[in-house]
Parts: C-alpha cells; sequence; structure tokens
C-alpha cells in the first residue's frame, strides 16, 4: 500500500490518461460533521472525506456528545444534540494536523457553556489561533493559550455570547467561520467582514440546515456577512463534491506531462475555490468543463485535462482568497511554462502547516528551478528541473504533493519523505495516480 509508505520516489513517466476520482471536499466534510451535530435530528453525508484531518474532527465532534456512525453503504450519519446540547469532553481535543477542524471547533465551543482543550501536531502547534480568539473572546469566551496565541488552547464558552462585528484583516474562512458559528447561539446578529470573499461554504451550509445568513460583495470587494443568532438547525442530508484542491495535483500533473489526457469528475465548482482553474486556463493549460451541474447545492462539473504547453502571467493578489491552498502546485506548474509566473498578495501562505513560501521556493531551487519570493509574494521562471533531490514534506500534505508532481517531470526522479501527511487530505494519492499512468514507488522498491 503507497498510502502507508513514507518515503517516495516520483520519476518521469509516459503520460496519464483515463479517470482519476478525487476524494471529498475537505472544507464540507469538516462542516458536515460539525454542523449536522449541532443541528435537531439526524444528517446523513455521502461523499464524505475520510482523511486524518476529518476524521480528526469526528472524533472531536464525539468527544464533545456527539454520535456519528459509518454506515455499511459507505455513508456517515451525525445524529444532533441541536445548538446548545453539546457537553464539554473529558479529554483534550487533539486536531491533528487540522487548522480547519481546530478553528472552527473553537467557535462552537465558544459558544456554549461548556469547556475545552484543543491540541494539535507540531505543525498546527506553530500556527496562529489569535486571529481566532481574539474575536471569541470579545463574544464572551473565556481563552487561555501558549504564549504567543499558539496551541494547546482552552475555551470557557458561554451559554449566551454576544453577537460579532468582527472585521479581519485577512480573507480567511477559518476566522469567519469560526465566529459564525460562534454566534448561532447569540442574541442578535452577527456580522464578519473581510477585505475579499474566503471560501463561503460555511455561510450556504448554515443557510442548508436553515438558519438566516446573508452575504453582500461591496463594490471595493470587501464581503460582508451576517447570521441571525438564536438560530435553530434542522438536520439535512449532504452529498459532498469533490475537492478542487485536491483535483489541483493530477490536474497539474496531466498538464506538464506529454501525452496526457485525463477526466476528472464531480468537482465542486463554487467560483471561490476555482482560481486556480482559472489561472491554468490562462496560462494556456488544456481544461475543458462539462456536465455542470448543481449536486447538493454546490455547483460541479466534470473535467478534462490534456498536456499544454503553458506560458507565464502575472496571478492577481485579489485572486488569492480563492486558490489559497493551490499556490504550492501553481508554483510546480510555473517551472515549466515558458517565461515567468508571479504570485502576488500571497503572505497567507507562510501561516499555513508550513511556511508554504519558503518551503515550496526553497525546494524548486533545490530541485535546480528558478524562483525568487519576499513576505507577499513568489516569482517562478520555467526551465529545467535538474531533480535528484529529497524534499521534506514536513507535515505538509500539499507540499508532499507538489513535490512528487515535480518528479514527473524533473531529469533526475524526487524522493519525497515523510508522505503520511497526504493521508490528512487525499489517502490515496499514489495508487489513484499510478492508476493513471504515473510511476511513484516506496523508497524500498514497493510500487
Ligand atoms: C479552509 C480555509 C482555508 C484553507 C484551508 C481550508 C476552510 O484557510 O487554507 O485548507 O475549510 O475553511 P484560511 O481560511 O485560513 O485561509
Amino acid at each position: 500500500m503507497l498510502s502507508s509508505q513514507d518515503t517516495l520516489i516520483s520519476r518521469r513517466h509516459d503520460g496519464l490518461s483515463g479517470q482519476f476520482l478525487v476524494p471529498g471536499d475537505k472544507s464540507i466534510s469538516h462542516r458536515s460533521l460539525i454542523l449536522g451535530g449541532l443541528a435537531i435530528g439526524t444528517t446523513r453525508v455521502t461523499g464524505l472525506l475520510e482523511g486524518d484531518d476529518v476524521l480528526a474532527t469526528c472524533n472531536a465532534m464525539r468527544a464533545l456528545g456527539v454520535t456519528i456512525t459509518h454506515e455499511d453503504d459507505g455513508s456517515w450519519l451525525v445524529h444532533g444534540v441541536g445548538t446548545a446540547g453539546l457537553m464539554s469532553p473529558a479529554v483534550p481535543l487533539d486536531l491533528g494536523n487540522s487548522g480547519t477542524g481546530v478553528r472552527l471547533l473553537m467557535g462552537v465551543v465558544a459558544g456554549q457553556p461548556i469547556t475545552a482543550t484543543f491540541s494539535g501536531d507540531d505543525s498546527l502547534s506553530q500556527r496562529p489561533m489569535a486571529r481566532v480568539t481574539d474575536p471569541l473572546a470579545a463574544m464572551g469566551a473565556q481563552i487561555t493559550s501558549r504564549d504567543g496565541g499558539r496551541l494547546p488552547v482552552t475555551i470557557k464558552g458561554v451559554a449566551d455570547p454576544l453577537a460579532a462585528a468582527h472585521t479581519s484583516k485577512v480573507a480567511s474562512a477559518q476566522i469567519k467561520s469560526a465566529v459564525l458559528l460562534a454566534g448561532i447561539n447569540a442574541r442578535g446578529t452577527s456580522t464578519v467582514t473581510e477585505p475579499h470573499a474566503s471560501r463561503d461554504h460555511t455561510e450556504s451550509m448554515l443557510r442548508h440546515f436553515g438558519a438566516t445568513v446573508v452575504q453582500d460583495m461591496a463594490d471595493d470587494g470587501t464581503h460582508h456577512v451576517s447570521l441571525t443568532g438564536e438560530a435553530v438547525l434542522r438536520a439535512a442530508d449532504i452529498a459532498v463534491p469533490r475537492d478542487p484542491s485536491s483535483a489541483a495535483f493530477p490536474m497539474v500533473a496531466a498538464l506538464l506531462t506529454p501525452a496526457s489526457d485525463i477526466t476528472i469528475p464531480g468537482i465542486g465548482m463554487n467560483p471561490l475555490r476555482t482560481g486556480l482553474i482559472t489561472t491554468l486556463m490562462e496560462m494556456g493549460g488544456d481544461i475543458t468543463l462539462s456536465n455542470e451541474r448543481t449536486e447538493g447545492g454546490e455547483p460541479v462539473a466534470d473535467l478534462r485535462v490534456r498536456h499544454s504547453q503553458l506560458h507565464g502571467i502575472d496571478v492577481p493578489a485579489a485572486r488569492a482568497a480563492s486558490m489559497i491552498d493551490e499556490y504550492p502546485i501553481l508554483a510546480i506548474a510555473a517551472t515549466q511554462a515558458d517565461g515567468v509566473t508571479r504570485m502576488t498578495g500571497v503572505s497567507e501562505l507562510r501561516v499555513k502547516e508550513t511556511d508554504r513560501i519558503a518551503v515550496v521556493a526553497d525546494g524548486i531551487a533545490a530541485a535546480g528551478g528558478s524562483v525568487s519570493y519576499d513576505e507577499d509574494s513568489m516569482t517562478v521562471t520555467g526551465g529545467n528541473i535538474a531533480g535528484g533531490v529529497t524534499i521534506a514534506s514536513q507535515h505538509d500534505h500539499r507540499i508532499a504533493m507538489s513535490f512528487l508532481t515535480l518528479g514527473m517531470v524533473s531529469d533526475a526522479a524526487i524522493t519525497v519523505t515523510g508522505c503520511m501527511t497526504i493521508n490528512t487530505s487525499f489517502p490515496d494519492f499514489a495508487t489513484l495516480m499510478n492508476g493513471c499512468g504515473a510511476a511513484l514507488a516506496a523508497a524500498g522498491g514497493d510500487t
């Protein structure tokens, strides 16, 4: 099983073909378990991503008193306890590697009369939490954290949180969602303003469960969201679309490797998630959409991707929120484009699972590529990649998958260590890649 191999070697292959079935959307999967748990009644979730991050949220919801079962047909049942029915967990909630899980659940706990301690792995324990705990404290929660606002964090929530009026400096769905989730039990309307619209799955899913949520995009690009408090959530089944952020890897792999022609069916096409597709098309990528439809309230389409010669472009800063998780793999694509690709407005990459600007740029440079960066931008010039290096994932699934993709076009193979972290978002990545023609191998020779 390649998914249990920690060190993988990636080398050139003869092109990808066939159908690539990526797993369910990570963002929507977390929210299905959380909102299902806060609803009255039983929510059936189909297509849930069964990756480590989502399973950590599942375990945390169970520790908070929600019964969640995995059915024989593959679906998940979430037996909701209502918006005020959670209980204080007996043990700390360990969210592993998951920023989404920990930050959204902090919002949930802040808005209930319960106390929970949150912890995570080495990567999550370095990531900033004050951006979430500050607005939650303003709503009435009592919060203690390690120096610098890092995990572990303990939150004593309140039964009657104050309605929020939060303006976020960064476009972050995790901050926005934490505040909205805490605002469910507030008297009055909670508002969140962000400088650009981040993914709006929390907003649309809250509406799906019966809450009143209004979104407004101002002329200057700011996004205003308001949630009417004392909301009653009612169970509502969810069909999770396949994850566009996971589709990004086979998409770029097919664009870069000669003779490739693959289909990636059922991908979520929420416009706040499709920045990479827009960007790759602008770079000359042969990506076609078909069978566009709505599934479970989200737009979905089938993608066909064929090998293409890309050219460099300037990726506008205003697009960053709609492709925030896709910059590592975009940088890999840019190494194979003619000319220069410049990405601006990307400082948020510095506080992801790793400092993704530094880790991606250093990895590309080590593999022989041409790249420069500063606090808020990264510039890649296309050219030959020598490869023949070992890259450490540093507990970052998207770093691991990005450099395995780069190995498919480098002169000498690229070895990636720490690949088990891929299981957080895309458990069958290596097996599915090889099923379509890739040549990923375990260090010991197992393929
Ligand atoms: C996510 C939001 C994004 C993204 C993360 C998933 C979510 O983070 O990077 O992988 O599900 O809300 P930010 O909202 O902090 O940018």
